[in-house]
């Protein structure tokens, strides 16, 4: 699944560069996104990220483009892997700027960890109303 960022001034730190908050946030959105709508009828909450490390400063005006995908599958919990490409203003091509594995941990309303199979087969009604009638 991909999703698109423009680089706003309210996202720059104190340098002018992307702020690394925001990246951690919008990378924990991006999968959290894929695993939901993978997953219909889990509630999921982010449990770890592994490895952290920004190595390219990205300017105001980049768009940054988070791909995020599946990379393992456990009882409770599903790993996605993210890769963050920036492209700057007025460039044609993007580089990769950061990538990390990230897990989440399907819960139940108690917030109790619970398995993906179990939550899969108890689908929500209203979100199935609002995610339309099967393709
Ligand atoms: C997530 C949470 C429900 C896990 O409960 P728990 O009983 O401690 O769970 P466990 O340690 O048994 O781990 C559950 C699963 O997560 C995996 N896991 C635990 N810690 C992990 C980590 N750091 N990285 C990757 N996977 C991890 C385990 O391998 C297990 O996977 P599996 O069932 O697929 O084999 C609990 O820790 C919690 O509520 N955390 C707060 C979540 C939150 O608020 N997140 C928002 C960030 S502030």
């Amino acid at each position: 699944m991909e999703t698109f960022k423009l680089v706003l001034p309210e996202h720059l730190n104190h340098y002018g560069f992307l702020f690394g908050g925001n990246m951690l946030k919008w990378v924990d959105e991006a999968a959290y996104i894929a695993a939901t709508i993978e997953f219909p009828g889990c509630n999921f909450v982010t449990v770890g990220m592994d490895k952290v490390e920004f190595r390219k400063s990205i300017c105001q005006g980049s768009i940054v483009r988070l791909h995020a995908q599946q990379s393992s599958l456990g009882r409770t919990s599903v790993t996605y892997l993210v890769e963050v490409h920036a492209r700057e203003l007025q460039k044609s091509n993007e580089d990769i700027v950061f990538s990390t594995h990230i897990t989440f941990v399907c819960v139940d309303n108690c917030g109790k960890k619970v398995a993906i199979a179990e939550r899969q087969n108890s689908v929500c009604p209203i979100r199935s109303m609002l995610q339309g009638p099967p393709q």
